[in-house]
């Protein structure tokens, strides 16, 4: 495995290869991550890992400065899930010149639910995430591939439409959150976590599915009109909030969406539940499809 640092390094690293399939991180890997490597190594002909903590998506009060840091155990496990080239630049590297540049996603999509309660996060994801697939892709000859958790649900739906909205030859695949024996979704901050929150944690998890339960009959109720439908759906969300906040979280969103574009649902829409919710001073989210 070759770790470069600089967008020259990479794409001479990568010159030999014409099909990367490519797993951008902020390091810290967890199960998550390996095993969206893993599945990189079957669509590609050389298998790319980036880590870079960006900081255009963290606001000023966020943990930029301390998100964990921990490179040699990153490209170790990099290495033993098969990744071939890791990138890992320096801020310098990536931003040699303020980005004053930027991609804005549109308001519907990236100012509801996490852009709502973190204004201007998928702005700086989007720019990172264009930017790293210009150092990436740009001399590949065959299909090309990015891979994203679905723990980040709106950020891979974000990212999803930057891709096709700009004609970008990259196929997007979406992996399957990966979650510790009690549930709790893998996430780069669960290390944040005092052992006595790390028990508690789980009740996000736990949240989400008892209102998705909830949830179920009623979308599926083809007939129901969609006032009523909203409604009554916003009542679940009130008292699943209330119910988490009273065991000492804070909690800034459990809400009921539909799949394809994250707004409020229909009668008889593919659904998914996102929550998002604050446990002493770590930030959880999560969400399930139902
Ligand atoms: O999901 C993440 O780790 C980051 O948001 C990403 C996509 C690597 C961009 O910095």
């Amino acid at each position: 495995m070759q770790l470069v640092h600089t967008p020259q390094a990479l794409r001479a690293a990568l010159a030999p290869f014409a099909s990367p399939a490519f797993v951008p991180t902020m390091g810290n890997l967890h199960d998550g991550h390996l095993d969206l490597v893993r599945q990189a190594t079957t669509l590609g002909d050389v298998t790319v890992a980036s880590i870079f903590v960006n900081r255009l998506q963290f606001a000023p009060h966020e943990d930029f400065d301390t998100y964990p840091r921990t490179l040699q155990a990153d490209c170790e496990r990099l290495q033993a899930a098969g990744c071939q080239v890791v990138f890992a630049p320096k801020e310098s590297d990536l931003y040699p010149v303020p980005q004053t540049f930027k991609v804005h996603p549109p308001t519907e999509l990236a100012d509801i639910l996490e852009g709502h309660f973190r204004p201007g996060f998928f702005v700086g994801v989007c720019t990172v995430v264009m930017k790293l697939f210009q150092c990436v892709f740009a001399e590949a000859k065959g299909p090309r591939f990015a891979l994203f958790g679905k723990k980040d649900y709106q950020q891979l739906m974000v990212l999803r439409n930057m891709v096709s909205q700009f004609a970008m030859p990259i196929t997007v695949v979406g992996g399957e959150t990966q979650r510790a024996a009690d549930g709790l979704a893998l996430s780069s901050r669960n290390g944040y976590l005092s052992p006595t929150e790390r028990q508690e944690a789980v009740a996000l998890s736990r949240a989400l599915r008892a209102l998705s339960e909830a949830a179920q009959p009623l979308l599926a109720n083809a007939t129901t009109d969609v006032a009523a439908l909203r409604q009554s759906l916003q009542h679940l969300e009130q008292s699943a909030k209330a119910q988490l906040d009273a065991r000492g979280w804070k909690t800034d969103y459990l809400s009921v969406r539909r799949r394809s574009d994250l707004n409020l649902p229909h009668p008889g829409d593919a659904a998914v539940v996102l929550g998002a919710s604050r446990l002493g001073t770590t930030r959880l989210i999560d969400n399930l499809e139902f």
